[in-house]
Parts: structure tokens; sequence; C-alpha cells
């Protein structure tokens, strides 16, 4: 009886991370809507691994990652789960958290965040990571961790502030407040509000005005944005130059000279 009960279980259980890739476009849905879609060890699991996939495939051109249903992008980190977890396990996972995001935010390939709801906690630290954010005009964002007796473990401490401030950055993570989206987009956390029932529209807009450049171009550009703005001007201008270096010899960078000449779009090979 309580083997085909869990057997039933298992059954029934949804895959935590749908992916579906249409058009060169990598669309990435934390599926998990009952629990708001938060972030167990599967889901970091998967996330670390659709990660690795988009690096390799050179088709993928952009990857959008948005949550299941409409309440939620992600509240953070699965508090049931963490209640079951030892110390040396919640050591585990903020480990784990911290690498899967890390790899995200140095993808080759731009990634936008479509936030749908709630981005608290490790949610929000998961948005962060991306390179783009867009929200819903119900979404909501916060590093409430304070609240729970621990800081926020997933480079929201060091992402926040470098986006929109040290001070307001400091007055979220100490007072752990939630804000609407009208404010995160005056303290430029997220760079548009989609009308109602827009997002992913307006998140596939912003991929395929991404899509139609040349990739080595955008990844060189992400490279320079990331590790430029970890420095002083000084070196960042050496960065770009080196990145620039890299696209010298491209066939995309001759392409796009001959398609200019010639009154016609580039094909862009990424080569
Ligand atoms: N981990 C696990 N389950 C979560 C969750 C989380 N982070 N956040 C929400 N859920 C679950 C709730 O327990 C509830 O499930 P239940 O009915 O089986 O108990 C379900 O999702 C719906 O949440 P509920 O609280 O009823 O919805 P709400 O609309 O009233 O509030 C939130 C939504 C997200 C504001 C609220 O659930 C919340 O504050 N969650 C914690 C967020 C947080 O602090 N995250 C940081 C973690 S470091």
């Amino acid at each position: 009886m309580t083997e085909n009960k869990e057997k039933q279980d298992t059954s029934i259980e949804e895959e935590p991370l749908l992916i579906e890739k249409r058009d060169g476009i990598l669309i990435v849905t934390i599926n998990r809507p009952k629990r708001m879609n938060a972030l167990d060890r599967k889901t970091l699991r998967m996330g670390a691994e659709m990660v690795e996939k988009a690096h390799y495939e050179r088709d993928i051109r952009v990857v959008i990652v948005t949550g299941a249903g409409e309440k939620a992008f992600s509240a953070g980190a699965d508090l049931k789960e963490r209640a079951t977890m030892n110390q040396m396990e919640v050591r585990q996972y903020i480990l784990m958290i911290k690498r899967t995001l890390n790899s995200l935010e140095n993808l080759s390939k731009p990634v936008i965040a479509a936030i749908n709801g709630v981005a608290l906690g490790g949610g929000l630290e998961f948005a962060l990571a991306c390179d783009i954010r867009i929200a819903s005009p119900n979404a909501r964002f916060g590093l409430t961790e304070t609240s729970l007796g621990i800081i926020p473990g997933g480079g929201g401490t060091q992402r926040l502030p470098r986006l929109i401030g040290r001070g307001r950055a400091k007055e979220m993570i100490f007072t752990a407040q939630v804000i609407d989206a009208e404010t995160a987009l005056d303290y430029g956390l997220i760079s548009h509000i989609a009308p109602e029932g827009g997002l992913m529209e307006m998140a596939l807009e912003i991929a395929e005005g991404i899509k139609a450049n040349g990739p080595l171009a955008v990844a060189q550009a992400k490279i320079a944005v990331n590790r430029g703005m970890e420095t002083d001007i000084e070196s960042g201008l050496e960065i770009e130059s080196n990145a620039y270096e890299k696209l010298i010899f491209t066939k995309d960078r001759v392409e796009a000279l001959n398609a200019f000449r010639e009154k016609r779009r580039p094909d862009f090979k990424g080569e």
C-alpha cells in the first residue's frame, strides 16, 4: 500500500525545470508552482545542467528564465526542504546555488529573467545573475533572508549593491523589505515592466533583438561588461580591447561589412 502510494507520487511528480528550445531561444521555466517555484536541490542541479547545455549548443543564442504560473518567479530556497537539512547539507546547498548562479552569470549567451511574480531570496539572486531583468506588473522583489536569521548566500549581498547602489541594497537587505515592480524599475533593478499578460512577448522581443546580432560579438560584449565592471577603468578598457581583438579575425565581421555594402541583413554564422 505504502509502496504503491510512493510509486504513484513519483510518477505524478513534475519536472522542476521545463526547458523548451524555440528557434534559437532557450526558454527555461522553474516549475514548482505549488511551492511558489522555490529552489530545491533537484531544481538547482537541473539549472546547472541547463547552463552547461546552453553553453555548448551553438544554436542556442539567448536564454529566457521565468517561473510557472502567475504568482511566482521563485520564492527562493525551498524552506520545507531546508527544514530537513543538517548543517553540512545547508552548507552544500549554499555552495551549490552560488556555483550555479556564477556559471549562469558567466554563460556565453545572454540570459533574460522574465519575472512573473515574487522574486524573493534565492529567487531574486537567480534574477540578479541574469543579464537583463523585466517583470510583470504584479512582480515583487526582496532579499528577505535576514528575516530568517541568515543572509543572502547566492551572491545577493554582492550583486544587488553593484546593480542598485549600496545604500538601497543595504536598506533592502537589512529590513528584508519587499518592493513592488514600480520601485524596482525606479531602482534600476529591472529594465522594464511589461504590460499585463505581455511579459513573455516582451522577453521574446528582446531576445529577437539580440539574436539579430553577431553571436560572438554579443558574447564578447558580455565578457567586457561583466569583467570590466569589476575593475578600474584602465583595466576595464584593456579588457574591452582584448574582447574586440577576438572579433577582428571573425567571418561574421567581414559578413557584416559585405551585408552593409550590399544593403542586406547580415547572415551571422558565429564564426
Ligand atoms: N519554500 C517552500 N515552500 C514555499 C516557499 C518556499 N520558499 N514559499 C512559499 N512556499 C509554499 C507555501 O508553504 C505554500 O504551501 P502550503 O500551502 O503547502 O503550505 C505555498 O507555497 C503557497 O504559499 P503561501 O504562503 O500560501 O502564498 P502567499 O501568496 O500567501 O505568499 C510568499 C507567498 C512567497 C510571499 C510567501 O509564501 C513567503 O513569504 N514565502 C517565503 C519566501 C522567502 O522568505 N524566501 C526566502 C528564502 S531564503
